[in-house]
C-alpha cells in the first residue's frame, strides 16, 4: 500500500523570494541541514524538467532525484526518487506554494506518496515528515531570515549581498554571421535595477530583425557576446524600485528596443511591459505582440487602411503577413500578397488576400497591375534592395510605400525625384517609436487583444523551438520555409 506524507507551513517572505530558492532543484544542500552536498547531473540546468539531483545525506545515504515538473504559474514543482541507499519505493513529491492574501507570506505545502518494505511504513512516514518536511520548512525559515538567498560567496569566500540573483539561460551571438554562431550559456540574472520588472520568459519571439543583427548590419544594436531578441512573454519574477502596477506572479508581456530576449530570465525596464489577459498563453503573445503592434501602427498610422484600400503585403505568409493581411481584410482592405511557394499562398489566402501572387524572384508588378490597373495605394515591403524596382512599378500614383524591412538585403537610397514622378511618399518606420509612451503601448496592445479575441487575426500560426534550438529557427526563418511567427520555448 502506497504511504502518503503531507505538511504545510506558513513562511513569513514574499512568495517570489521563496520560489526563487525552492524552484532552483539543486539548492537544497544551502538550506536543508540534512544534505550534505548535491550537483546536478549532466551539466543541466537546475531548473531544467528532466534534471537529475545527485546527493549525499549528512547520514551518509545517497540519493538520485529526478524533476518532473516545473510551472512558475502556480509555483509547482514535482520530482520522484530515481535510486537511493534508503528503502523510499515509488516516491513522488510535490511542493506548492501560494501567496498568503494577509501580509506577504508564503503558504507552503510539501506531499509525497512512496511505497516501504513491510514493516517500515511508520518510520519512513516520520522520517519524511519529520526528519525532511518539517526540519526543511524551519531550515529554509532560517536560511531566508538570515538571508542566505542574498548573499553569494565572492572570489575570496566572504559573503557578500546579492539581491537573488538568479540562474539564467542565455543565448549569445558568439561572432557575427550565420545561425550556428547562436549558442546558449549558463548565466546569472541579477535582480532588477531601479523602474525594472524581472521576468522569468516562457516563451519569446523570434523576428527577423534577429537575423539583421546577428548577421551584424546593426553593429549599434549588438556587439558579437551579446544577446538578441526583442520581445517575450513569462510570469513576474521581482520588481525593483519605484515599480508600481506589477507584483510576483503576474503574467506579462513586452517588446523593447534593446536586444536581450534571448534567454530564461531577464530584468527590462516596466515601461516595456504589458499584463496579458487570461487568455492569452505566454506563446501567443509571444507570437503576436511586436508584428501585431507593427500591423497595427502599419494600418492605422501610415497605411490609414479603411474599406477598399488597395493594400499589397509582401511575405503574406509570413510572421507580420498574415496578422497585417487577416487584420486589414476584417477592416474592409483589398489585399494582395506575394509569397514564394504554392504551399504559403493557400496560407496567405486563407488569411485575408483576395489573390496572391507567388513569386521566389520578387517579380510581381505586372501581376499587381493586371489585378489593379491602378496600381496598389499602401505596399508594405519587408523585402529591401530585390524588390525596389518591381515595388514602385505596381504603385499607385500617390500611393505609400512602407519599406518595413530588408528581408532580401538592405534598399538603397531612395531618390525624391524618382518619387515624384508618382507623387509617391516613402517611409521607413520601426515598430518601438509607436510604443514609446505607456498610453501607446496600452492602446495597441488593448486593440491587439480584441483583435485576437473577436477573430481578426485568424488563428495564431506558431512554430515553436526550445531556446537551446534559436539557430535552427533562425534558420528556418532565412530558409523562407516558415509560416506564421517562431517563438522560443524555455
Ligand atoms: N520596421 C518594423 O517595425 C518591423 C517590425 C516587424 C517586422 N519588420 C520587418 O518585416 C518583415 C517581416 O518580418 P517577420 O519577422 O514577420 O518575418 P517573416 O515575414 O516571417 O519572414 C521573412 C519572409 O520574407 C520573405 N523573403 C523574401 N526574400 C527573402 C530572403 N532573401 N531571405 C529570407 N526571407 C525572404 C520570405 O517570405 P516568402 O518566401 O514568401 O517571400 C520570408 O518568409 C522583415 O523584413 C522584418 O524586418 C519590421
Amino acid at each position: 500500500m502506497l504511504q502518503k506524507v503531507v505538511r504545510s507551513t506558513v513562511i513569513d517572505a514574499p512568495i517570489a523570494r521563496v520560489w526563487a530558492v525552492l524552484r532552483d532543484f539543486n539548492s537544497h544542500d544551502q538550506w536543508h541541514t540534512v544534505v550534505e552536498q548535491s550537483r546536478i547531473e549532466g551539466g543541466e540546468r537546475s531548473d531544467q524538467v528532466g534534471c537529475v539531483r545527485n546527493f549525499t545525506l549528512k547520514d551518509g545515504n545517497h540519493i538520485r532525484e529526478q524533476l518532473l515538473t516545473l510551472d512558475d504559474r502556480l509555483y509547482k514543482s514535482t520530482y520522484c526518487i530515481v535510486d537511493a541507499t534508503v528503502p523510499l519505493q515509488r516516491y513522488v513529491a510535490t511542493v506548492t506554494l501560494k501567496p498568503v492574501t494577509d501580509g506577504n507570506r508564503t503558504f507552503w505545502h510539501w506531499e509525497s506518496t512512496f511505497a516501504t518494505p513491510p514493516g517500515m511504513e511508520r518510520e519512513l512516514r516520520d522520517m519524511v515528515a519529520q526528519g525532511v518536511y518539517e526540519a526543511g520548512f524551519a531550515n529554509l525559515r532560517r536560511h531566508l531570515a538570515e538571508g542566505g538567498d542574498l548573499r553569494l560567496p565572492d572570489s575570496s569566500g566572504q559573503a557578500m549581498p546579492l539581491a537573488l540573483p538568479v540562474s539564467t539561460r542565455r543565448v549569445v551571438v558568439a561572432q557575427y554571421g550565420g545561425a550556428e554562431q547562436l549558442q546558449a550559456i549558463e548565466d546569472q540574472a541579477p535582480a532588477p535595477g531601479p523602474g525594472e520588472v524581472r521576468i522569468r520568459q516562457r516563451a519569446i519571439g523570434v523576428n527577423y530583425i534577429d537575423i539583421y543583427l546577428r548577421r551584424g548590419w546593426i553593429p549599434p544594436m549588438l556587439a558579437p557576446g551579446d544577446t538578441p531578441g526583442m520581445e517575450a512573454a513569462g510570469t513576474v519574477l521581482d520588481v525593483g524600485e519605484g515599480v508600481h502596477g506589477f507584483v510576483p506572479g503576474d503574467r506579462v508581456a513586452y517588446l523593447g528596443p534593446v536586444p536581450g530576449a534571448y534567454c530564461s530570465v531577464r530584468s527590462v525596464p516596466a515601461a516595456w511591459v504589458v499584463r496579458l489577459p487570461p487568455a492569452v498563453e505566454e506563446a501567443t503573445a509571444a507570437a503576436l505582440l511586436l508584428k501585431g503592434i507593427t500591423a497595427d501602427y502599419l494600418m492605422r498610422d501610415l497605411g490609414h487602411v479603411r474599406t477598399g484600400t488597395r493594400l499589397l503585403v509582401h511575405a503574406a505568409a509570413g510572421g507580420v503577413g498574415v496578422l497585417l493581411c487577416a487584420w486589414a481584410r476584417r477592416l474592409g482592405a483589398r489585399v494582395l500578397g506575394t509569397v514564394s511557394s504554392e504551399d504559403k499562398a493557400r496560407v496567405a489566402r486563407e488569411h485575408g488576400c483576395e489573390q496572391v501572387i507567388v513569386t521566389p524572384d520578387y517579380q510581381f508588378a505586372d501581376a499587381v497591375r493586371g489585378h489593379w490597373p491602378q496600381g496598389a495605394e499602401v505596399i508594405v515591403d519587408g523585402l529591401g534592395e530585390s524588390a525596389r524596382e518591381q515595388n514602385f512599378k505596381a504603385l499607385a500614383t500617390c500611393g505609400h510605400w512602407i519599406s518595413l524591412g530588408q528581408a532580401s538585403g538592405g534598399l538603397k537610397p531612395i531618390d525624391p525625384d524618382w518619387l515624384v514622378q508618382k507623387s509617391a511618399t516613402f517611409s521607413r518606420p520601426v515598430a518601438f517609436d509607436y510604443v514609446a509612451t505607456p498610453d501607446a503601448l496600452a492602446d495597441r496592445t488593448q486593440r491587439l487583444w480584441a483583435a485576437l479575441a473577436d477573430g481578426s487575426l485568424g488563428q495564431p500560426l506558431i512554430e515553436r523551438y526550445t531556446l537551446d534550438a534559436a539557430g535552427d529557427a533562425h534558420a528556418r526563418l532565412e530558409s523562407r520555409r516558415s509560416v506564421g511567427s517562431l517563438v522560443l520555448m524555455t
